[in-house]
This record gives structure tokens, sequence and C-alpha cells, in this order.
């Protein structure tokens, strides 16, 4: 073994870096020995340097990351700060100096991975990111890596924990979204602000991550679709019930079926309970995938939280210092296919559609009518109403969502059709 450690330049000291400092040192042995070289941390860049942090020398601590990613000496940087900047430059200025990187940024990979990867190669260095999507749970490299000689056409995923355990309290106790969010709130699984969560845009940007990987292919934070969960009420989880049904906010990501294009998107819709994402509880987060030669394949576990996180990137950092001492480099981006992103209008699937309607003879046959004119087929109606007023729930087969959107246009102009009361895609069929 090489005696001349490794160093690591530890970006951030909050939730995910400290388990991560926390765990070089504890691991410190078993970590020489799997890389075969010791790793020493060799500075810990802050924003509050007089915060007390257990088991971190104090001299190690910097407010001056800059600084500390240019020493020269530094072989791997982890950036655990967050958001884009100062992040994005730190990064690319590790590269310039010759340090490869591992980061938990969701938000900057989906935004500049394509960037970043660039500035990688450039530079001959390795830029990992295992924790930016779900934690702690191995996805990336089984995408990059382990699936690398098959095809994936389909990952559908439950990549955000909190949305996760909101949706699963209105599922069993049968509460309301706002009583959910103040016990996921009140428990530790919600910020104050939710709306990253709540609002899909955690889970696309991990949506953006996967589909490029998954399909090598670029797929940008914006060719993701995204609709927040914050509509979902009880009698959605009612009608899903009656359906054999549960609501998860997903993730989608999916090759076309001529395999000329791939699409992406995060929306809540109805699951069958038969489906193994259906029985993903809490705020655990777990990913389905589907490929040619494999099949279906599943990973589960807890998607964030200081401790998992770090376990994803100590596999990176083990992996990035195997790289260096090898003189080697890990895979980068692969975008060699270059498949067009369609829009959501060229998504195909099926929909659950609540309308309250007039009880009166007749609308029925209008409302197919109006279904059928858009090319949009029935699989089952139910109906049910009293003193005059009616709900219809329909349930489709597959159809475009360019078509079902103008079906509903459609029946909104019906004088008998009172009001769209929800609309639901169905998924994992
Ligand atoms: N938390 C999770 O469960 C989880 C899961 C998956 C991925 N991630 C990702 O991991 C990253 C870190 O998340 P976290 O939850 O650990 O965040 P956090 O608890 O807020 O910690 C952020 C750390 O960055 C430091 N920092 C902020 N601005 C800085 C600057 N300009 N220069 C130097 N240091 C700066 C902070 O310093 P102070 O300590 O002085 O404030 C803090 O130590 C994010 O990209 C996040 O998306 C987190």
């Amino acid at each position: 073994m090489r005696t001349r450690p490794l160093k690591v330049a530890l970006l951030g000291c909050g939730v995910v870096g400290s388990e991560v400092a926390r765990i070089m040192t504890t691991h410190s042995a078993d970590l020489a020995a799997r890389i075969g070289a010791p790793v020493e941390l060799a500075g810990v860049a802050v924003r509050r340097p007089d915060r007390v942090r257990a088991g971190i020398d104090p001299a190690l601590v910097t407010t001056d990351a800059t600084a500390l990613v240019k020493r020269g000496d530094i072989d791997v940087v982890v950036e655990v700060i967050g958001g884009i900047e100062p992040a994005r430059t730190l990064i690319t200025t590790a590269f310039e100096h010759g340090a490869s990187v591992v980061s938990a940024n969701k938000a900057l990979i989906a935004q500049d991975g394509a960037a970043l990867h660039a500035a990688a190669d450039a530079n001959e260095k390795d830029l990992y990111y295992e924790a930016a999507v779900a934690g702690a749970i191995p996805l990336i490299r089984p995408l990059r890596e382990s699936l690398a000689g098959d095809k994936v056409n389909r990952v559908l995923g439950i990549v955000n924990g909190t949305t996760n355990f909101i949706l699963d309290a209105m599922d069993t106790t049968g509460a309301g979204y706002q009583e959910a969010l103040d016990e996921a709130t009140a428990l530790g699984y919600a910020e104050a602000d939710p709306t990253a969560d709540v609002e899909g845009f955690d889970a696309a940007a991990k949506a953006a991550i996967l589909a490029g990987i998954a399909f090598h292919t670029r797929v940008r934070l914006d060719d993701v679709h995204r609709e927040g969960m914050t509509e979902v009420t009880a009698a959605d989880f009612a009608s899903a019930k009656e359906m054999g049904c549960t609501i998860k906010l997903l993730a989608i990501c999916e090759r076309a079926a001529d395999g000329g294009s791939v699409t992406a998107r995060v929306h809540p819709a109805m699951i069958p309970l038969s489906h193994p994402l259906a029985g993903v509880r809490g705020a655990y987060n777990a990913v389905f995938v589907e490929s040619d030669a494999a099949g279906q394949l599943m990973f589960y576990g807890p998607g964030a939280g200081g401790a998992p996180t770090a376990s994803a990137v100590l596999g990176d950092l083990v992996a990035v210092c195997r790289n260096r001492l090898g003189g080697g480099r890990g895979p980068g981006e692969s975008a060699y296919a270059a498949l067009p992103v369609s829009p959501m209008g060229d998504v195909v699937t099926r929909y659950h559609i609540s309308l309250d309607v007039a009880d009166k003879p007749g609308v029925l046959a209008q409302v197919a009518t109006v279904f059928a004119e858009h090319g949009v087929s029935i699989d089952t109606v139910r109906q049910s109403g009293k003193d005059g007023e009616a709900s219809l729930v329909v349930v489709t087969h597959r159809a475009s969502d360019a078509a079902l959107g103008g079906t509903v246009e459609a029946l909104r102009k019906l004088d008998t059709v009172r009001g769209v009361a929800s609309i639901m895609r169905v998924e994992g069929e």
C-alpha cells in the first residue's frame, strides 16, 4: 500500500459533509485498505468558521473555499455545499488545479452537468455524483456502468422522500394535503419552505440526471415536464383506492416506442397496488428500471439524510481515489445517442378523469362523444349522483397527453359539464 495519503478537500460540512468527515475518520483504515492508500482530510470549507464541529480539527476549517481548491496538492474535492454558485465555480477551479470531484449537488448537475463534464474532460479528471439522486441508493453507477451493455427503456422512480411521506400519510390516514404536510414538517421530513419538494423541482432535477444517463442523451432540467402534488386531494385517494391504486409523485423517463426520442416528466400519478413502487412507504425512495435484457430492476432505500447520503459520497470517493492511484479515469458523460427530447404532448399513458356533470339523460353520451372525437378511447365509466348533480369518473385507454388535453378543453365547454374535478395519469401497468 502507498503510504503517501491522497488529500481530500471537503467543501461544506453540514448535514452531509459532517457525516462524510465522520466516516472518513472512523473508517480510515478500511478506506485505506480498499483504496490502496490512506486518505487525509486536508481542509474543510464552511460559511461559519466558529461553529463547533465534532470530530473536525479546527485547524482544517476555512471560509476560503477558493484557496482550498487552488492549493494544487488536493487529489479529490468533495462538494457538499449545494446550490449553483459558488459550487459551480469551485468545481471547475478544482479541475483546473488538478483535483477530481465528487458532488451531491443535483441542482447543479441537472443544470450544468454537460459543462462540468466538459471541464472534467478538459483536465482529464473524474466527476462523480452518486449522491445527487436518491441519496444512499446506488443508481448512477448501476445505470452508468452495470447496465452499460443493456438498453434501458424506462426509469420510473419515487425520488423525493418528503413528497412520498406526505402522499403515504394521505393514503394511510385519509388526511388532506395540508394536514399531511404539517405532519411532515413537524417530524422534520419537510423543510420550512417545502416548494422545491412539493412542486416537483427536486424530483425534476433528478429526472433530468437519470434520463441523461439512462438514454445516453443530454436531458436538461428545462426538458423535464413538471407538475407538483399540492392539488392531490383525499378524494383522489378515494378514487385511486376504488381502482386498486395509490398515488405517488413519480419521475418518469421513457424511450418512445419507436426508440427515436425520449421524454422526462414529474407529476403525481395513480399506480396499481400490485406495482413494486406502490409499497414504498414513508420517506423512502425507489427507482424501477426496465431494460431490454435485464428486464425489470428495482433500487430501494433511504433517499436522503446525512449518513445515507454520505455513504454514496464515500463510495464515489473510493472509486475516484482508486482511479487516481491507477492513473485512469472513470466513465465520463455518455451523450452519444443525442436523442431528441419530446414534449409532454407526445407522452402516451392512461388517464383517470373526474367530472361534475348535470344528472340528466344524454350527458354520458355527450361526454363519450367528446372523448371519441379526440381519439381518446374510454376503458371504464362510473356514474353516481342525485338531486340533479352527478359525478362521472372516466378511465381511458392509452392516449397522448395532447389528445387528452384537447378532450378536457372540449369537455369544459359542454353546458352539462359543471367542472373537471381532477385529472390523474395512471402509470405502471
Ligand atoms: N441533506 C440530504 O439529505 C441530502 C441528500 C442528497 C443530496 N444532498 C445534497 O448535498 C448537498 C449538501 O446538502 P446538506 O443538506 O448537507 O446542506 P447543509 O446542511 O445546508 O450544508 C451546507 C454546507 O455548506 C457550507 N457552505 C454554504 N455556503 C458556503 C460557501 N459559500 N463556502 C463554503 N461553505 C459553504 C455550510 O457552511 P456552514 O456549516 O458554516 O453553514 C454547510 O456546512 C446539497 O447539494 C444537497 O442537495 C443532500
